[in-house]
């Protein structure tokens, strides 16, 4: 496997990846092709990455400078390749290129049911460090916020 910057050929799969999985955050696409406006002399810019093999994308991860903090916006590995590292390849990606671009830390928000995600975060080193109170809509839900010092 492979990973690589998404670019905007990738939205169509991103999408369908994204529709596919019940726990990720559900963008509208308009909002996935604003990933790829440039955004020089912004205060805030967003990075997306994508894992592919011979058979096509397996997962992406999109996250969000503000300032010298990061937010990781959402991340989903393909049903069929999970619990094989894939999640924790795309998070290597973005602690590195957050530490080279001098981030200061990454938050994230994750459903308080989402066990699976919140083990993914914590063995990659997030601690919890907070709860958003009926946070999520549809079905409402606390968040708790992670975050990884950099
Ligand atoms: C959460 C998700 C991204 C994890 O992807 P993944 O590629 O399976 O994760 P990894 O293989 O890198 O997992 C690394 C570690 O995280 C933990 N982990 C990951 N998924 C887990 C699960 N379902 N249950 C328990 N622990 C889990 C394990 O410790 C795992 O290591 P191990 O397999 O050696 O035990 C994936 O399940 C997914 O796409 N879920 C739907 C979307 C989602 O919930 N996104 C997060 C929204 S905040």
């Amino acid at each position: 496997v492979r990973v690589r910057l998404a670019s905007p050929i990738d939205i169509p799969t991103i999408v369908d990846l994204e529709r596919a999985s019940t726990p990720a955050a559900h963008w509208p696409r308009h909002q996935y092709e604003t990933l790829f406006v440039p955004t020089r002399d912004r205060p805030s810019e967003s990075k997306a990455w994508v894992v592919e093999d011979e058979s096509g994308m397996l997962a992406f991860l999109v996250a969000r400078r503000v300032g010298a903090e990061w937010e990781l916006e959402n991340i989903v590995v393909a049903e069929g390749v999970r619990r094989r590292g894939v999640a924790t390849l795309l998070l290597d990606k973005l602690v590195a290129h957050a530490r080279a671009e001098q981030g200061s830390g990454i938050f994230l928000e994750v459903r308080a049911s989402n066990e699976g995600a919140r083990a993914l975060y914590r063995k990659a080193g997030f601690e919890e460090v907070g709860l958003r109170k009926s946070y999520y809509a549809n079905p409402c839900e606390d968040a708790i916020l992670g975050r990884l010092r950099l």
